[in-house]
């Protein structure tokens, strides 16, 4: 098998699951795309040589795909807890010719984490289902301006459908709405800010997106009181009215604009989900590569980015006003015409992000019904 230039000695699997020999999922090339492209950019802008762990890495496809797309990387750790992964990343390093920065170990990655305390510059973490169990140890890993990537498959309690989970698991209460994954990578973002700022470190996601069933977020983390105290503002709690689909981050009993009552998530992250110039940099090299699809999930992104309002969806709001939804494209013009900011979000192809008050888009999806 082959990935992007690198080659895998791997049996191809129909449904990789967690009884897999060693695990490859294909469809997570998208992930392993922006994550290198991540890598890449945050290499650049830090002028230093990292050392970087990849600590839960299956067939060592996110490592070997690092050492052979990144520049300036002194060392990749690559790690897995099964003999038969360990050895399995072993054959395709050597197959690549990749092996030379690499240091493999068949270790449990917070005990991998915790031996390597304060020394590496990048952690990723890519498990099966919550990368909870790994924050405190990532936190401990890394220097004091490092950055860190976190997937979470976990998508059942992050987003309502097992809330006690979530609140065991991440702190937090989820809502299963039809934005419910914004919300469960908002959760997941505090989750980590949280555990970071125990130790004083402010990390700050620069790039976190759906797709399909995972989560993922990469962050930069540097040490300063002052910064996670300023963060602290972005952590909120989100109030939303089933009635008429108002949403925002406040901590309210009644709904603004109808008084109906409301439900409550959070905490969550309150900012912003991407960072302007860290998602053009990525955009750029991923454009480069000819890696499109993830190309165009940071494009939207990138262009959703300012507004932090979770996103909605226009069948949603028109089917509580007892009418047909409208195209997408004259309802955003309908909503800028009005004055406000107005996006696709590459959270759902019928979905839209604006500023614009809850009674300014009904009144907009009135007038552009179909
Ligand atoms: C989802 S897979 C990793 C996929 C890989 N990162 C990729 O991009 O293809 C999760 C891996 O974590 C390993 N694992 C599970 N628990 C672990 C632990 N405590 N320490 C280290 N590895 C662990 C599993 O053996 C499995 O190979």
């Amino acid at each position: 098998m082959e990935e992007r230039g690198v080659e895998l000695e791997l049996e191809p699997e129909e449904e990789p699951t967690t009884d897999s020999e060693v695990f490859y999922n294909e469809d997570m090339i998208v992930n392993r795309d922006i994550s290198v492209a991540s890598l890449a950019e945050y290499q650049e802008r830090s002028g230093e040589e990292l050392k970087v762990c990849d600590a839960l890495s299956a067939s060592g496809v996110r490592g070997l795909r690092y050492l052979n797309e990144v520049d300036g990387l002194e060392e990749v750790l690559i790690n897995d807890i099964k003999p038969e992964a360990v050895e399995n990343i072993q054959k395709n390093l050597e197959l690549n010719g990749l092996g030379e920065r690499a240091a493999v170990t068949q270790k449990d990655a917070n005990l991998l984490l915790t031996e390597n305390f304060r020394s590496l510059d990048y952690v990723d973490i890519d498990p099966f289902g919550s990368p909870t169990l790994y924050l405190d140890s990532t936190a401990r890993s890394l220097r004091h301006e490092s950055a860190a990537g976190f997937t979470a498959t976990d998508l059942g309690p992050l987003y309502g459908s097992y809330p006690k989970v979530c609140e065991r698991r991440y702190s937090s209460r989820p809502l299963k709405v039809e934005f419910g994954h914004e919300l469960g990578i908002r959760i997941l973002i505090k989750e980590t800010f949280r555990a970071f700022s125990r130790y004083d470190r402010a990390f700050e996601p620069v790039l976190a997106w759906h797709e399909q069933h995972y989560s993922r977020v990469f962050g930069t983390v540097e040490e300063s009181k002052k910064q996670c105290n300023r963060m602290l503002d972005d952590i909120g709690y989100l109030s939303f009215c089933r009635e008429c689909r108002w949403r925002a981050y406040e901590d309210v009993e009644q709904c603004s604009a109808c008084g109906g009552t409301v439900e409550k998530a959070g905490p969550l992250w309150t900012g912003k989900l991407a960072d302007d110039e860290f998602a053009g940099g990525v955009r750029e090299r991923l454009d480069s590569q000819g890696y499109t699809e993830a190309e165009q999930l940071i494009e939207k992104l990138q262009k959703e980015a300012d507004i932090s309002t979770p996103f909605y969806e226009s069948h949603e709001i028109a089917s509580s006003i007892g009418v047909q939804a409208p195209e997408r494209k004259k309802l955003l013009e309908a909503v800028r015409e009005r004055g406000f900011r107005a996006s696709q979000t590459h959270f759902s192809p019928q979905g839209f992000r604006t500023d614009a008050p809850i009674e300014e888009i009904r009144e907009a999806i009135e007038t552009t019904a179909i």
